[in-house]
């Protein structure tokens, strides 16, 4: 079986990158592509990021996570700390954030370092979590093999039976990450395939604004 998707082609025209209208620091210019990304209404959740950690098998793995919060410090999201990409990241914290917004026609790719976020920070987030979430956070054992899917539902219907009049507290295998940046590269598709690319690089506390070839 196989199909050519050779005559796949877009021309990319809806907006450019231009450094005289751009800020000092990346974290202000993501924040307006994501206010832009939001308001456009094209995508369902904006904050999808695929996140890459270079696996203990010395291979890279992207998954798809939700950013929680981004400050000045970085990029914050909620994951199983047992889990592979945990695994990954306790061995080594250099992973790649990225953002694809195609109705914008923009791409955003952050590297940095992980690190877990403090233990209150997971508590509050946790705890805004509807019960079910909750739940299914202590059920699942994540990246783990498990045997069947019933294995699951047994296990959160048990739970649900203990927790009916228990408050639910974070287990401590669960909370978060922060990707604190030290490159981040915004794309903005141009016609021509020359499109704009625009990579902040931190040099000391200051960020170095550089332009890329397409
Ligand atoms: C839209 C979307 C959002 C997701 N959000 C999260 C998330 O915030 N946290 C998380 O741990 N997994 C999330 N997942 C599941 C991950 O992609 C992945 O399956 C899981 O984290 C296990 O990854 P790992 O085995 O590589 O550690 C999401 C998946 C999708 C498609």
């Amino acid at each position: 079986m196989q199909k050519d998707l050779g005559n796949y082609r877009k021309i990319y025209a809806k907006s450019e990158l231009e450094e005289k209208s751009i800020s000092d620091n990346p974290i202000e210019l993501f924040q307006k592509w994501f206010y832009e990304t939001e308001a456009s209404d094209g995508i369902d959740e904006p904050n999808a990021m695929t996140v890459s950690t270079i696996g203990l098998d010395g291979f890279p793995k992207s998954r798809v996570v939700l950013l929680k919060k981004y400050t000045h410090e970085g990029f914050i999201f909620y994951t199983n700390y047992d889990s592979e990409k945990g695994k990954a990241i306790e061995e080594n914290p250099n992973v790649c954030v990225s953002f694809f917004w195609p109705n914008m026609e923009r791409q955003i790719i952050i590297k940095g370092k992980a690190e877990k976020v403090a233990a209150n920070l997971s508590d509050g987030y946790f705890e805004s979590r509807p019960d079910g979430s909750k739940l299914g956070a202590i059920v699942s054992n994540q990246s783990s093999v498990i045997p069947s899917r019933s294995v699951l539902e047994e296990k959160l219907k048990n739970l649900e039976k203990e927790y009916e009049s228990k408050e639910i507290h974070r287990p401590n295998n669960w909370g978060g990450y922060i990707v604190k940046p030290i490159s981040v590269e915004f794309w903005q598709g141009r016609p021509n395939r020359l499109h704009d690319r625009i990579r902040y690089t931190l040099v000391g506390i200051d960020w170095k604004i550089e332009r890329l070839a397409p």
